[in-house]
């Protein structure tokens, strides 16, 4: 454990104040946290400091609480360039969420470059929100989308990739970590395989930044997209991160205020990064809030957050394996984030989740936005845990315990 903190997840508890409620009587035990993590005292506590003590929009105003809203806005932007060692706060710009800053790429980039017999290399792994946008750019300039499959336990089948990439592949558009299997792919290496051919590479990293410690200059990537909600921030408030000479060269998404440098009846001229990105008035409190969240998480340290988040793991994997009667979905044994998907063989998915939230165990079920792999693993619903910080093994073993009353409920 090399420099590493062990954490305990019952004092993180108390800063959580979401934790203090009951359901039905019981103790929330919650496990969706790839769907959405709860939110520290800080960040709730800085929405309500920004609402009651500065509120004012930014940029467009010489008094002091436009200067403060001005002011924190952009450092937000500068926490999260450090976050992910971006070398200037200008290549951050805030969008609604991970779907929003693909559809910048989308729009922004890919529409004004891409042309008929383009590539575009997606995995079949994807998030839909990394799938249905580049259909659209599909439909609309004739551009061909390939897949990269994965094997029967849902790792991504890298021996297919040299077959995929060719001069025509101009982005490479990959998820970090899987939100159904937890698996977290070797994007460095695609990213290595994807430059020989000259091909730009977006990152999906909506479920890998929570719980991996990210460098985008380490890793190569051209853009890389998140959502502040899986981080412990504020719904509403997600990043694109563009290398600032791709940003540069892009055509804006929206257009409107905030986003220009000069209007003429005739034409308009753009802001600087990020701004030429953040038309209208932007999620003010939320960029903040983001902000703050990075700030817990660093002090908090991902590192520890992963090593204590693996022991949370092998104890899943160890008690789950005294059920044979359930089948757990992905890789065995490969680092993987905090995550399991599995099913009950003769119960639905959903019936499984309504009881454990009975029992005050909220689980996700569903295609969990995911249905290529959903289809190509042989299923269509699955039920879904995801860990964070605040998990302990203690409600991992009531997880079990209510798992085997399920099966005893419905006779299976
Ligand atoms: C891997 C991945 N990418 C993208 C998204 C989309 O995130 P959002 O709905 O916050 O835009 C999700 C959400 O679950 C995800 O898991």
């Amino acid at each position: 454990m090399n420099n590493l903190k062990r954490l305990d997840p019952y004092e993180i508890r108390k800063d959580f104040p979401i934790f203090e409620r009951k359901i039905r009587g019981k103790p929330l035990i919650y496990l969706d946290n790839a769907a959405t993590t709860q939110k520290p005292r800080s960040v709730i506590e800085s929405e309500k400091r920004f609402y009651e003590e500065i509120n004012a929009n930014i940029h467009r105003a010489v008094y002091t609480l436009s200067y403060e809203a001005t002011v924190l806005y952009e450092e937000a932007h500068k926490k999260v360039a450090d976050f992910i060692g971006a070398k200037s706060w200008r290549e951050i710009v805030f969008t609604r969420n991970a779907t929003e800053s693909i559809n910048l790429v989308a729009y922004g980039w890919g529409l004004r470059r891409l042309k008929e017999g383009d590539e575009v290399l997606l995995t079949i792994m994807e998030h839909h929100s990394n799938i249905v946008p580049w259909q659209m750019l599909r439909d609309l300039k004739g551009i061909t989308l390939r897949f990269l499959d994965v094997d029967s336990e849902g790792r991504l089948d890298l021996d297919k990739l040299p077959n995929l990439l060719s001069e025509k592949t101009k982005l490479v558009s990959i998820i970090h970590a899987s939100n159904v299997l937890g698996v977290i792919n070797p994007v460095k290496y695609i990213i290595n395989e994807a430059k020989k051919v000259g091909a730009l590479v977006l990152v999906d990293a909506a479920q890998s930044i929570p719980h991996i410690p990210i460098d985008v200059g380490d890793l190569g990537c051209d853009f890389l997209v998140a959502s502040g909600h899986k981080m412990l921030g504020p719904t509403g408030i997600g990043f694109l991160y563009g290398r600032s000479e791709l940003l540069d060269s892009m055509d804006p998404f929206l257009y409107g205020g905030d986003m220009i440098e000069t209007v003429t009846l005739d034409k308009a001229t753009w802001n600087e990064l990020p701004w030429k990105f953040e038309a209208g008035t932007p999620n003010i409190a939320g960029g903040i809030g983001l902000g703050v969240a990075i700030d817990y998480l660093n002090k908090i340290g991902l590192r520890n957050i992963a090593y204590m988040e693996k022991e949370l793991l092998d104890h899943a994997f160890a008690r789950f394996s005294d059920l044979p009667w359930i089948e757990v979905y992905g890789p065995k044994g490969d680092e993987r984030i905090g995550v399991i998907s599995f099913n009950i063989k003769g119960i639905h998915p959903h019936d499984i989740a309504g009881v454990l939230d009975e029992e005050g165990i909220a689980v996700r079920s569903g295609h969990h936005c995911a249905q290529p792999l959903m289809r190509r693993l042989g299923m269509d619903n699955a039920v879904r845990v995801s860990f964070y910080l605040y998990n302990t093994k203690e409600e991992v073993d009531r997880l079990v315990d209510v798992l085997r009353e399920v099966k005893r409920v419905f006779g299976v």
